[in-house]
């Protein structure tokens, strides 16, 4: 009777548009030099005009599918991490199981913004090791540029468009071997897209707004603690990590969190020079890179952080 779940497949989809550095440069007071010193970015990618967050969903779903050998009909559960969902209700998560061709299991959003693949990974965890699931389909996927002030050189430069996914299915070994998961809405307005729904209109502003320092202080010390968490609670230290997936938002977040942890560079994921930041997509983007490119291979252990708006923050240890 298997008692725990194990990821069995990932995939990752960016748009086909790309806008680098340069394009903004030519519509922004802002250089190429700048975001690269500052973050580590050099490009974005961009849904197209008719592109919605369930088609990014779907193109990452159906390879991360196809690595795990799975069919649609194979998929009971279905969540979707995102921000940018394709309308007020249903859920993405609705619309991509009826894009996939999937009827009957459960499905839903989570709403947890740059650190929501952590919070999907850690519930889908528990639903698949109790045997309530069987297989489930995590997806974040997220479309950005729709919610951003593209006049605001602080966080335009910052984000992008882009879907990742893994399947999760039964194990009688533990894959994942454990989740951490924090917020503290206390801090709920050092980023934000502050717009709502009322009466068949959109207030407030709806775009993204952020006080960028603070959120980078923030982000490195909860990224360390909530590792040094999950190190505890099971019993190790840093160097039995094989490799640190952090959220994608900034090289510089990555490189302190990186320090703070004594975790060398050579262990750490970073894909946000290709893509920028993806929020919920961020982690399983670079996840699905590193399994491909061969990087990550069976039986090391990888531990995701997730930090985000909440502010919202998570970890999760697993063996792969
Ligand atoms: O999922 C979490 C999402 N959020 C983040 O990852 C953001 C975390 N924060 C950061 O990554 C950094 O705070 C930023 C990259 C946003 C900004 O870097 P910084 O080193 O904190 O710069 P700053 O905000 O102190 O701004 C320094 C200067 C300012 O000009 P003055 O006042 O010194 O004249 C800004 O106006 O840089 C200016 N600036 C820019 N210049 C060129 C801000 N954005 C840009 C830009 N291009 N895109």
């Amino acid at each position: 009777m298997p008692k725990h779940s194990r990821i069995v497949g990932t995939g990752g989809y960016l748009p086909a548009q790309i806008l680098t550095n340069a394009d903004l440069a030519q519509r922004l007071d802002t250089t190429d030099e700048w975001i690269r010193a500052r973050t580590g970015i050099r490009q974005r990618h961009v849904a197209a005009a008719g592109e919605q967050t369930s088609d990014l969903a779907l193109h990452a779903a159906r390879k991360a599918l196809d690595v795990a050998g799975m069919a649609a009909a194979d998929v009971d559960l279905v969540i979707v991490a995102t921000t940018t969902p394709d309308m007020v209700f249903p859920s993405t998560a609705c619309i991509l199981q009826a894009k996939l061709g999937a009827h009957g299991g459960p499905a839903f959003d989570v709403q947890a913004v740059c650190s929501g693949f952590v919070y999907a990974l850690s519930i889908a965890d528990r639903m698949v090791a109790s045997g309530a699931v069987r297989n489930a389909l995590l997806v974040g996927a997220e479309i950005y540029s729709r919610i951003l002030d593209w006049s605001d050189r602080g966080t335009c430069v910052l984000f992008g468009d882009g879907a990742g996914a893994v399947v999760l299915a039964p194990s009688s070994t533990p894959g994942i071997l454990s989740c951490h998961l924090h917020a503290d809405g206390a801090y709920r307005e050092m980023l934000c897209v502050p717009g709502f729904v009322a009466n068949g209109a959109v207030s407030g502003r709806p775009l993204l707004r952020m006080d960028g320092q603070a959120v980078f202080k923030f982000a490195v010390r909860v990224l360390a603690e909530v590792a040094h968490e999950a190190l505890t609670a099971n019993g190790m230290t840093a160097d039995a990590i094989d490799w640190l997936v952090p959220h994608q938002a900034n090289e510089r977040i990555i490189e302190a969190t990186a320090r703070k942890l004594s975790v060398p560079m050579s262990k750490v994921i970073s894909t946000v020079a290709r893509h920028a930041n993806t929020s919920a997509a961020s982690i399983p983007l670079a996840l699905d890179v590193a399994a491909r490119d061969g990087r990550i291979t069976a039986h090391q252990r990888v531990m995701l952080l997730g930090v985000g708006g909440g502010f919202t923050w998570g970890s999760v240890l697993l063996h792969w």
